[in-house]
């Protein structure tokens, strides 16, 4: 890969390598040997636990060095560009930049410039794409099932504003998953529906084989979107009475951070049919065999490593 931008730059066949080279580095076989030193920056401007510190712990896996970059001392507190600060750690030799921004599609001018050498991965854009999290919630799924296909997946919460949703619901679909939306009327998107049917979560719990619980993103509402948290769990959200009714086999999923007690009952975070804490480990091995396969690109690993990305 050159990049990692969105899912869509993506075929089927390079995401289900990616899942099964994750599963092996889990698995405990060995990252490949970097050639040479390589440098990776992480430059998050909007909050971020997991994507961020999942990001820097398979770079650190991996042997890449890290240059640390923190935008409250940053230029970017002058005024600098994006573009203009990945145009400076390209120059500065960084081979890998890790971005998130909230401005949706903000890596279309840094893979466009010829100016700016380092490879780009999106580690979220505004309410655009969050393609590492849709490959570790991808890796998650092979895990418990084996396949994609035919698999019923519900979608549940805030999924006008989120980037996770759009991710899931595309690779999802072109795997073969039957996938459902669920939520309340002030974020179901229009577009969405040629991905799935939008149905209440009554009638979804006990049909599918995962929910996938969505955060509510406060900090994206407008007034005319807000949605009273008092009762959300009881009308949209995943309670102890509905996650009774969910099949035996089936798991619920969430990219976290949770509002507990809210889009899930406190209780049920940690429960036997929740992926979620495994969700957040598969997101370093997930992270580790996107950064094989952009050091592949880049022809700075060892031969094993072309062989499974190239
Ligand atoms: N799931 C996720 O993207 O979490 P962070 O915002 O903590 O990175």
């Amino acid at each position: 890969l050159d990049h990692f931008i969105s899912v869509e730059a993506l075929t089927n066949e390079e995401v289900l390598t990616l899942i099964k080279r994750a599963s092996q580095l889990k698995k405990g076989i060995l990252p490949t040997q970097i050639k040479e030193p390589l440098y990776a920056v992480n430059l998050f401007f909007e909050n971020s636990t997991r994507t961020h510190k999942s990001f820097e712990m398979a770079e650190k896996k991996l042997g890449i060095e890290i240059i640390d970059f923190e935008p409250s001392t940053s230029s970017i507190k002058k005024g600098e560009s994006l573009y203009d600060t990945v145009l400076t750690m390209s120059a500065l030799g960084t081979d890998i930049a890790v971005i998130r921004d909230s401005k949706e599609a903000f890596y279309t001018e840094l893979i466009e410039s010829s100016s700016i050498k380092c490879a780009i991965i999106n580690g979220g854009d505004g309410t655009g794409q969050h393609p590492s999290q849709c490959l570790l919630d991808l890796m998650t799924i092979y895990e418990e099932y084996g396949h994609f296909d035919g698999l019923k997946i519900a979608i549940v919460g805030d999924l006008k504003h989120s980037r996770v949703a759009k991710s899931n619901m595309t690779m999802l679909k072109r795997l073969g998953a039957e996938v459902f939306f669920s939520g309340p009327d002030q974020w179901i998107d229009g577009s969405f529906s040629e991905y799935g049917n939008y149905l209440a979560i009554d009638d979804l719990v006990s049909e599918v084989d995962v929910v996938m619980l969505l955060r509510v993103q406060h900090e994206r509402h407008e007034t005319h979107e807000t949605v009273s948290i008092e009762t959300y769990l009881d009308n949209y959200g995943l309670n102890e009475t509905r996650e009774k009714k969910m099949k035996p086999a089936a798991i619920i999923m969430h990219p976290a951070p949770v509002n507990r007690d809210v889009e899930l009952e406190s209780s049920l975070v940690e429960c036997d049919r929740s992926r979620i804490v495994t969700q957040m480990s598969n997101g370093v091995y997930a992270r580790m065999a996107i950064l094989e396969a952009i050091i592949a690109g880049r022809n700075k690993v060892d031969k094993q490593a072309d062989d499974i990305f190239t």
